[in-house]
């Protein structure tokens, strides 16, 4: 992670959500709507931000939503600013959510991700995740549907 980085986790508020919508909408082609958002923070899904702790005011730079449920996490949504990009935000951000599985007895971590999202599968290969399934016709696209993999990590210590 960039040295000069001071991170934190806190816990997404219905007040952040237009901050929230705005990355959401600058970083993906088909983003999700801010009723999705509002759905899962209001069903108590762990929804977090990852923020700069500057002076004088907190910048949000990315933010995640996972659901924990009968020992499995399934990480519904990662995403990084892109002026915070490559800077190893993404990297502390699933550390954190690896960190709250583990605490809420999950033994395995789930996502599915676009296979043309090369980036994306980058980074989730080089946290150990790895594809254990396929489901078909499962994105929008510009023509037509997208498949999705799915990739799975143990949470482990
Ligand atoms: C994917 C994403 C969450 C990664 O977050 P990030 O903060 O940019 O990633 P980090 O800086 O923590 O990268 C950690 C490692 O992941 C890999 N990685 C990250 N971005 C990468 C890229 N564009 N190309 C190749 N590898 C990449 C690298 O191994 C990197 O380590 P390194 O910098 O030492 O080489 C972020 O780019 C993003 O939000 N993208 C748009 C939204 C998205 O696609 N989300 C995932 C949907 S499934």
């Amino acid at each position: 992670m960039r040295r000069d980085l001071s991170l934190v986790i806190r816990a997404m508020r219905a007040a952040d959500l237009s901050e929230v919508i705005a990355i959401e909408q600058s970083v993906y082609e088909f983003p999700w709507p801010r009723r999705a958002f509002e759905h899962c923070v209001r069903s108590g899904y762990h929804c977090v931000l990852v923020c700069e702790d500057a002076q004088p005011e907190e910048a949000i730079c990315g933010y995640a939503v996972m659901d924990v449920q009968l020992r499995q996490a399934h990480i519904c949504n990662v995403s990084v600013g892109k002026a915070w990009q490559g800077q190893g935000v993404g990297q502390f951000l699933m550390r954190a959510l690896m960190g709250h599985a583990r605490m809420r007895g999950a033994a395995r971590a789930y996502l599915e991700v676009r296979p043309s999202n090369h980036a994306a599968r980058a980074f989730y290969d080089q946290l150990g995740f790895r594809q254990v399934g396929l489901k078909r016709d499962y994105y929008r696209a510009q023509v037509g549907v997208e498949d999705a993999y799915v990739y799975q990590r143990t949470v482990g210590l």
